[in-house]
């Protein structure tokens, strides 16, 4: 394969790379970054993230350039889309199931990173960027949600924010200053527009190149669990590894295909996803005298909200909510395993990663229901799990109970 050198002198290239970085960067991110060559399935999502993200801003601009933040204008604003914008309802269909596919993606990956270790040492950093990324992104879907101004945007803001007043003695002050009025209004509607927009997406960017500069400091981790940076041949190169370009800029590509044939079947056949993605109430416009009978909150905050609603009080209930995402910051000191990858980890980690994972769409489907006495009682053991996850594995690790399997000295490929 034919390299160029950077500030070789020729060309257009060169005349940049002697300006500016831009061939060291590609070799440093691309043609030269060395990727394990075991990479499975699991590792699509990452580079999917990046597509949605880029669907979502893209799609998103476009939608602003019709939408009106007034507290009368925003629900015929987007109906106006809708029907009159050439192509408006192919843009906001994109944008609201590129929402949900996001949160797809985001949990996968997630998943695979408890799979295979890949939040411990040395890439605890990535992880908290990685976490931290997930926040916002439930920030910046929480604020677009409640945009199109219906009924669930303004309910569902409406609960939401009022649990902030939970919070003893500061609550009542802090509610309000979120909301930025005594109840939620127009001045809510604009701040949150400005948020989903602007400063939520710059800080979603800021975060993700700063996730993938940490990934490319410390290498990527693999479905084995081990450092290909440890077994280096002759030329100083990875011997398990292979360039990121070509081959899998190829292999993420027909990742891509595949998630864009998925994608496009939601977005132009069902849109509204039985009622998971887009909920029938929110086609009617905000209406501050009329509560709905149920105001369940969309699927990727289920698990969070039947965790709130399991417990009786309000205040407990934020705690333990806000709790279940903290927790995920100190995963990596809480896990001290030996190895990685749950192909050579013991029994029981094997059993609670499934009990965890089985548990948290258990919650997020509790969620989205009704409450009722059977789905607080399963909420409640849900959240039990859900925690019990976290200290088993502390627990387990730290006392040293684990019974792992022989780790491979090189990738293995089946
Ligand atoms: C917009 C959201 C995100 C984007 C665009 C993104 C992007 C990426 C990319 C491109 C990779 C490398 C390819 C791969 O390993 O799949 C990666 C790796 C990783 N990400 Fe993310 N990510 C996002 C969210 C998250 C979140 C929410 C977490 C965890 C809370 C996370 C944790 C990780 C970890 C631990 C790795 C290293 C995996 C390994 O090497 O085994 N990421 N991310």
């Amino acid at each position: 394969m034919s390299e160029t050198r950077a500030g070789s002198g020729g060309g257009v290239i060169g005349w940049i790379d002697d300006r500016f970085p831009l061939t060291k960067m590609w070799r440093e991110h691309m043609g030269d970054y060395y990727a394990p060559k075991n990479f499975n399935f699991w590792y699509f999502f990452g580079s999917l993230a990046l597509l949605v993200l880029v669907i979502q801003l893209i799609s998103g601009i476009w939608l602003t350039m019709n939408y009106i933040p007034a507290g009368d204008r925003a629900f015929e604003s987007v109906e106006y889309i809708m029907r009159d914008v050439d192509y408006g309802w192919l843009m906001r269909y994109i944008h609201s199931t590129g929402a949900s596919a996001f949160f797809v993606v985001v949990y996968l990956h997630m998943f695979r990173a408890l799979m295979y270790g890949s939040y411990q040492k040395p890439r605890e950093l990535l992880w908290i960027f990685g976490v931290l990324i997930y926040v916002v992104l439930m920030a910046e879907a929480f604020f677009g949600y409640i945009l199109p101004w219906g009924q669930m945007s303004y309910w569902g803001a409406q609960v939401i924010i009022s649990l902030f007043g939970a919070i003893p003695v500061i609550g009542p002050e802090l509610a309000m200053f979120v909301r930025g009025d005594f109840v939620i209004s127009e001045i809510t509607l604009n701040r949150l527009f400005a948020l989903h927009v602007a400063a939520l997406p710059l800080a979603l960017i800021f975060l993700i190149v700063a996730h993938i500069l940490a990934l490319h400091e410390v290498g990527s981790n693999n479905p084995d669990g081990i450092e290909i940076k440890e077994k280096k041949g002759p030329d100083g190169k990875p011997l398990d590894g292979i360039r990121f370009h070509p081959y899998y800029t190829v292999k993420d590509l027909a990742g891509y295909a595949g998630f864009l044939i998925l994608f496009s079947v939601v977005v132009f056949f069902m849109p509204e996803f039985f009622g998971y993605f887009l909920k029938p109430p929110n086609f009617v416009e905000a209406n501050p005298t009329v509560t709905p009978e149920h105001i369940p909150p969309v699927w990727y905050f289920g698990a969070y909200y039947a965790m709130l609603r399991g417990i009786p009080d309000t205040f407990g209930g934020v705690m333990v909510m806000g709790a279940a995402i903290v927790i995920l910051f100190f995963l990596p000191w809480l896990d001290r395993g030996r190895v990685r990858s749950i192909r050579y980890r013991g029994l029981s980690f094997k059993i609670a990663l499934g009990l965890f994972a089985a548990a948290f769409v258990l919650l997020t489907w509790l969620g989205t229901e009704p409450a009722g006495s059977w789905n607080i009682i399963l909420s409640r053991v849900g959240t039990l799990i859900y925690f019990g996850y976290f200290i088993f594995l502390f627990v387990y690790t730290f006392f040293n109970l684990e019974q792992t399997k022989p780790v491979p000295e090189r990738v293995t490929m089946k």
